[in-house]
């Protein structure tokens, strides 16, 4: 293992344009817990709640679920030493973007600057009428579902339910990068989810050298990606920046 992340390490260091690509994994030791897989959100709630047509006709009921499971859960997560490796990598010139399905907003509070949030961000509520915009810290969650103070309509979360439209900036921006990077750090993802996952391919087409950090394969490892570092985010993102340094 120790060869691969010297391996890894020096792809970095020597690349032009490296980008990190995180799924729900790189938050899981941050104790958020991933949605597939042992322990994952999707074996405890029904996908559903995240559907946008449920939300419209269901949003009381939607919203129990999502205050559970994004903002009584999320809300105490704090950026772990993965999310600030990256970031200090970033700042060292060595990661120039992060393209991240999460909606945590664990990037930001680690330091990363340049992030590119392909599924929006749990931190921002928008009127589902007439579009105003809130920080979640500022409505109280009590009482459901949230109403806007501008023209009473419900709020939803300004992240990107099952049926929604990617973020135009977002998806432009990620691939993008895609097309850019010659070095790209896949981590924590399993790659099941579109438009998302195809991100990654675009970056191997366009003859970036894929890492991969996973604590087990994903639909990437056997296809695409060219140093599989198996283990925890944290653990493997420290090795690599003390590699490197
Ligand atoms: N370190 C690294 N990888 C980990 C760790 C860890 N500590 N723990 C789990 N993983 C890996 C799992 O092996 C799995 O491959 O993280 C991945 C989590 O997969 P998913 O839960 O499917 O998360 P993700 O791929 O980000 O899901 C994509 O699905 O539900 C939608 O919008 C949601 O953005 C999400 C999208």
């Amino acid at each position: 293992m120790d060869n691969k992340i010297q391996l890894a390490a020096q792809l970095i260091k020597n690349s032009k344009h490296t980008t990190a690509f995180t799924g729900a994994g790189i938050s899981v030791e941050s104790g958020i817990p991933p949605f597939r897989g042992v322990n994952g959100l999707w074996s405890k709630y029904d996908p559903i709640v995240l559907d946008i047509d449920y939300f419209y006709s269901n949003p009381n009921e939607a919203w129990i679920k999502i205050k559970e499971i994004f903002y009584d859960f999320f809300g105490k997560a704090k950026p772990n030493v993965a999310h600030i490796s990256i970031a200090n990598l970033e700042k060292k010139g060595l990661i120039k973007s992060v393209i991240t399905q999460n909606i945590d907003n664990l990037h930001q509070e680690a330091g990363s600057e340049i992030i590119y949030e392909f599924h929006g961000n749990s931190q921002k509520l928008i009127c589902t009428n007439c579009n105003k915009t809130f920080n979640v810290k500022n409505i109280n969650l009590d009482n459901l579902p949230p109403k806007c103070d501008k023209c009473g309509n419900v709020l939803k979360p300004d992240f990107v339910f099952f049926g929604e439209q990617i973020p135009e900036y977002a998806n432009t921006m990620s691939f993008n990068e895609a097309n850019n990077a010659d070095v790209f750090i896949i981590i924590g993802t399993t790659g099941e989810v579109m438009p998302a996952s195809i991100v990654p391919h675009t970056a191997k087409k366009n003859g970036a050298k894929i890492i991969e950090i996973n604590t087990q394969a994903s639909s990437y490892t056997n296809s695409i990606t060219d140093i599989f570092l198996q283990g925890k985010a944290t653990d493997i993102m420290k090795k690599i920046e003390l590699a490197i340094s």
